[in-house]
């Protein structure tokens, strides 16, 4: 499948994501004509974004960023030169979607928190946001009551080693989180992102 139409005549500055399409391509393609609901928290300049409002013509997304950028593009010139721009470029580039997908300027987790309170449901959900284990766990922990059974949860970065410190990294928040929630997920991809399916009936302890 070729992807690269979806991006023209858009402006971006990077490009972390499209090396991953031809996976989710193939993981997701048994929902493609679904009306689903798409979370994503951590937006940039809208690569991913677009793969999920081109890849499913009838789903609806919901984008969270504070449009700040995180530690890590403060750290580099060629990121950090570019985060005046982030937000412009977003929503240039998502313009064309109009209704389709609905863009909350803020923290994950104040947005989390409202997107829970309102009893909003999902069944794809992306977490590319703050990459700190305790920031990704949190993530995890607040869309998981929102995922539908069989919804799926695309962890990015789970390989990603920029900062030496652990802390610092995706990969223990995500293990805590599927420590938490053994039994309760299937998982469906591990390299350097990890994929995991929801349980559709929830295993419960024999009494
Ligand atoms: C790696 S980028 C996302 C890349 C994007 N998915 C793509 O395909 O290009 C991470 C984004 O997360 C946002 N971010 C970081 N920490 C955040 C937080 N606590 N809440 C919301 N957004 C956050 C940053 O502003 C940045 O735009």
């Amino acid at each position: 499948m070729e992807f690269s139409a979806w991006f023209s005549g858009k402006s971006f500055s990077t490009d972390w994501t499209s090396r991953f399409f031809h996976t989710w391509a193939s993981l997701l393609e048994a929902r493609r004509a679904e009306p689903l609901e798409v979370l994503e928290i951590g937006s940039w300049e809208g690569r991913s974004a677009i793969f999920f409002l081109q890849y499913f013509r009838n789903g609806r997304l919901t984008c969270i960023d504070t449009f700040l950028g995180s530690t890590e593009h403060l750290l580099r010139d060629k990121w950090r030169v570019e985060l005046p721009h982030v937000e412009q470029r977003f929503d240039s580039n998502l313009a064309e979607f109009g209704g389709r997908v609905q863009k909350i300027k803020d923290t994950s987790s104040r947005a989390l928190a409202r997107l829970g309170a309102e009893g909003r449901r999902f069944d794809l959900a992306y977490i590319d946001g703050s990459h700190r284990s305790a920031d990704v766990l949190a993530d995890a922990t607040s869309c998981w009551p929102m995922m539908n059974p069989g919804g799926i949860v695309i962890f990015d970065d789970y390989e990603w080693t920029f900062f030496a410190d652990e802390a610092d990294r995706p990969k223990p928040g995500v293990d805590a989180f599927l420590l938490r929630q053994a039994g309760q997920y299937r998982e469906l991809h591990r390299d350097y992102q990890l994929i995991i399916e929801k349980a559709r009936e929830t295993s419960r302890p024999a009494s």
